[in-house]
């Protein structure tokens, strides 16, 4: 007798197409062509181009490609809207929010229909996945507006958002950047993917519908041109991307010195790892999700299979069975599991970078499939033995392609999750609880789902570590995207440097006056690599004490002692808080000799102010060290999702001349209170104060290379540290607007975070300018770790 499983093997579909009914009376009610949609009107179509259904290559509608002119008039009535909308208020905005997410799911079986019609996905998915978290993002966000004089009270909104989509989850991706942007009190310019315009479109009508005042959301169309004039736009205050590496770093670099705030969510290489105790089966399926969803068009696919050498072959077997019963084909049919790819250009690239790895003489297996005539299509592939540096293990494919390989040990597959310039995403699956959270933290990545795959919620942010962007959307760390601290508006407009008083005499400083500062790495003093040094002259123009003059070498080796110093991360926060403490209380036991020496520097009429001030500054950050922590979040599935507050890595600082001892605390203490490592360029002009912190460093049990002190030029080393590969961000305070914009564009080429002052000063003195959770939001990233349980 047959099995069950034999017997539905033999069952064959019956065809359940969607109706298009709908859909299509909504384009022809636009004539099937679209102007663009500013302060809540139409404008008339103009200089269109196609959009196609996928599936069959034919045109749906004519969709206009804005102009300058266009992008110009959008910013400017959003920009007179803003105001009117923050002072909405939060229960204001949340009653618009919550009208846009009823709206959404009133109309969500019209919007999934367009959405599948534009983009190739099937129905299943735009139904069933996009929809309801679209909505779901606009009930979560319409609760941050109503709760934002309460949990924001130190924030308001940025102002004029510019937002740039892709075409992979065209609704999904409007739904993640509109709903925090207005729940903040921002208006938008919106520029949905050129290939998936009409969501974005049919969203602009529920708009209207849902009273959202004119020029509160603009929708302009149109190609990268477009998306370009956004990015350079001076009416811009903010720019949230959802795109391409490549594009992301153009982004960067166009807005570097410009002020302009900005998150970049941006692609990935995103490990699956299976373990030798993992469910099997379970994995299968969550492969299934993780890299044929959207036939792979997914910038957090699991793209990469890593599966442990015992399992490898019984697991490779159960893929290549599962693989054999994905259904492809219309994906308007309610029964199909993989549709169309969204337009040739994808398909050619696709193709191309399979071709490469037969070439490299990687196996490239696929179930067979037939691919309807008409229309772009992929068949889901498996790819066997690829080098760790094939082109398929290394580049974002963007499609239906896995590219499978083995390890032995935990720590090798560590090694090999984290062997790519990404960090997005990486699914581990396990039985073993203690194995699965012991991996989860050692995986540079956003995101990790602990035996599930692609879970997403409102609740719980996403976005990217390394090259795949920084910037979170959804969650609370989502909203400070948008948001701006208004202690930022009381910073001076310029660095301000107290006024002098007497300047006492050299001889009168308690330090020999012939001695030369040496650089501070690994936890030795080193001398400069060049031999040069500097001379620092003290208030009165008499000559002080050298420094040492650092050069790219002392950069490079300080930088590979701040990584060899890893341990600094894995310390207790306990710890980390009592070495923090330790170095106050030694401080505290010289403050008089501080205080001489930076009045005998910079000439300050009150040196003792700055130094107890940086005592207690060492003490508040002591106090956040063990006190920063994540959270639980309850999102909709039986478990919970832990949103730690990871180190970024390694953080090089450049401080401000201005208060060059309480400055430099300020900004080394948070970065070494969550466990960064850090390479700081002390004051310039005043250096001193940090090069005379080495003692007080050595007896106070911070481990060596957690914290390295190069002296010298600022743009110099700013410079290397900003081009350098290994460092994960970098800060600049020195108040020079153009080293600032410098350091921006050259942190694109390896896109680290960056956090400036631009041209402005700040008061050190003040904790709401140079303290806050804004600096611990700028010290570390949200990893979210989703553990769904059951039995
Ligand atoms: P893309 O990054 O070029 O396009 C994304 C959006 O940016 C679109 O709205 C586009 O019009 C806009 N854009 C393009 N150039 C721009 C510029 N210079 N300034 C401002 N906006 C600009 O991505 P594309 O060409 O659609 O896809 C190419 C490849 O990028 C894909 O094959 C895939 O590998 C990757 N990709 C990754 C995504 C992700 O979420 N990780 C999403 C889309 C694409």
């Amino acid at each position: 007798m047959p099995t069950i499983k034999e017997i539905l093997n033999t069952m064959e579909y019956g065809p359940a197409p969607e109706s298009t009914k709908e859909a299509q009376a909504w384009l022809e009610q636009h004539g099937r062509r679209f102007g663009l949609f500013i302060d809540n009107a139409w404008t008339d179509a103009a200089d269109t181009f196609a959009t196609n259904n996928p599936a069959d290559g034919k045109e749906l509608a004519q969709i206009s490609q804005a102009t300058q002119a266009d992008v110009d008039r959008a910013v400017e009535v959003a920009r007179r809207a803003q105001p009117a909308w923050a002072a909405l208020g939060g229960h204001g905005r949340a009653k618009v929010l919550y009208a846009l997410a009823r709206l959404l799911q009133k109309h969500s079986r019209l919007f999934a229909v367009v959405e599948t019609l534009d983009n190739g996905k099937t129905i299943r998915e735009t139904r069933d996945a996009d929809l309801p978290l679209a909505a779901r993002h606009f009930y979560y966000h319409a609760g941050w507006a109503q709760l934002q004089a309460e949990e924001f009270a130190d924030f308001r909104a940025v102002g004029v958002v510019g937002q740039i989509v892709p075409w992979n989850f065209p609704l999904l991706m409007l739904a993640w950047k509109i709903a925090p942007a207005l729940a903040a009190g921002n208006t938008v310019v919106f520029k949905p993917a050129e290939f998936t315009s009409l969501s974005a479109l049919l969203f602009a009508q529920i708009c209207q519908q849902a009273g959202v005042p004119a020029g509160v959301v603009n929708i302009i169309t149109g190609d990268g041109r477009v998306g370009e004039a956004i990015v350079n736009h001076p009416g811009i205050d903010k720019l949230a991307f959802t795109g391409s590496t490549e594009v992301g770093r153009i982004i960067r670099k166009a807005t570097a010195g410009s002020g302009k705030k900005l998150s970049l969510e941006l692609g990935g290489k995103s490990p699956f790892i299976v373990f030798e105790d993992a469910d099997l089966d379970a994995a299968v399926e969550g492969l299934v999700d993780s890299i044929w969803f959207n036939q792979g068009q997914v910038c957090c696919a699991g793209s990469r299979l890593l599966v442990q050498e015992s399992i490898h072959d019984r697991f490779l077997a159960k893929v290549k069975a599962r693989m054999e019963n994905l259904r492809l084909g219309s994906p308007l049919d309610k029964s199909m599991d993989v549709g169309a790819l969204v337009d040739p250009v994808q398909r050619q690239r696709i193709a191309g970078l399979v071709d490469s790895a037969r070439a490299e003489g990687c196996q490239v297996w696929q179930p067979a499939c037939e691919l309807p005539a008409d229309g772009s299509w992929f068949p889901p592939t498996l790819i066997t033995g690829a080098s760790t540096s094939a082109v398929v293990a290394q580049t974002e494919i963007f499609g239906p392609v896995l590219v499978a390989m083995s390890f032995r040990t935990p720590v090798e597959a560590v090694q090999l999750a984290n062997n790519t310039v990404y960090g997005l995403a990486a699914c581990v699956w396990s039985e073993s609880i203690s194995l699965a959270l012991d991996v989860a933290p050692q995986i540079k990545a956003g995101v990790v789902w602990i035996n599930t795959a692609n879970q997403f919620d409102a609740a719980c942010g996403f976005g990217g570590y390394r090259e795949s962007g920084f910037g979170r959307e959804g969650g609370r760390e989502g909203m400070f995207e948008y948001m701006t601290p208004v202690s930022e508006d009381a910073r001076p407009a310029a660095p301000v440097i107290e006024a002098k008083g007497k300047v006492k005499a050299v001889e009168e400083t308690p330090f020999a006056i012939d001695r030369t500062a040496k650089l501070y790495i690994g936890g030795k003093q080193a001398r400069p690599d060049g031999a040069y040094s500097r001379a620092i002259m003290g208030a009165n123009g008499a000559f002080l004490a050298d420094v040492g003059e650092g050069n790219r070498k002392d950069i490079r080796n300080a930088v590979e002692a701040a990584h060899k110093a890893s341990g600094w991360a894995k310390a207790t926060s306990h710890n980390r808080a009592q070495v923090l403490y330790y170095i106050a209380e030694n401080l505290a036991a010289r403050a008089e000799e501080f205080a001489a020496r930076l009045g005998a520097m910079t000439g300050s009429k009150n040196p003792e102010k700055e130094v107890q001030a940086s005592i207690e500054r060492l003490f508040y950050y002591a106090a956040w060290a063990d006190k920063y922590d994540g959270q639980a979040h309850q999102p909709p599935m039986h478990g919970i999702t832990v949103a730690l507050n990871e180190p970024v890595g390694v953080i090089g600082i450049i401080c401000p001349n201005e208060a060059p001892l309480l400055g430099f605390i300020s900004l080394v203490a948070p970065a070494l209170a969550l466990g960064n490592r850090v390479v700081a360029v002390p004051s310039e002009a005043h250096p001193l104060a940090a090069t005379d912190l080495y003692q007080v460093l050595d007896t106070s049990d911070l481990p060596g290379g957690a914290l390295n002190i190069v002296t010298g030029s600022a743009d110099e080393l700013a410079k290397t540290l900003a081009s350098h590969s290994d460092v994960d961000a970098i800060w600049r305070h020195d108040g020079s607007a153009a080293g600032c914009a410098e350091v921006e564009r050259l942190s694109a080429d390896s896109l680290k975070r960056t956090w400036v002052s631009g041209g402005k000063g700040r008061d050190w003195y003040s904790t709401a300018q140079a303290g806050g959770k804004v600096v611990l939001a700028h010290a570390s990233q949200v990893k979210n770790v989703w553990i769904p349980y059951g039995v």
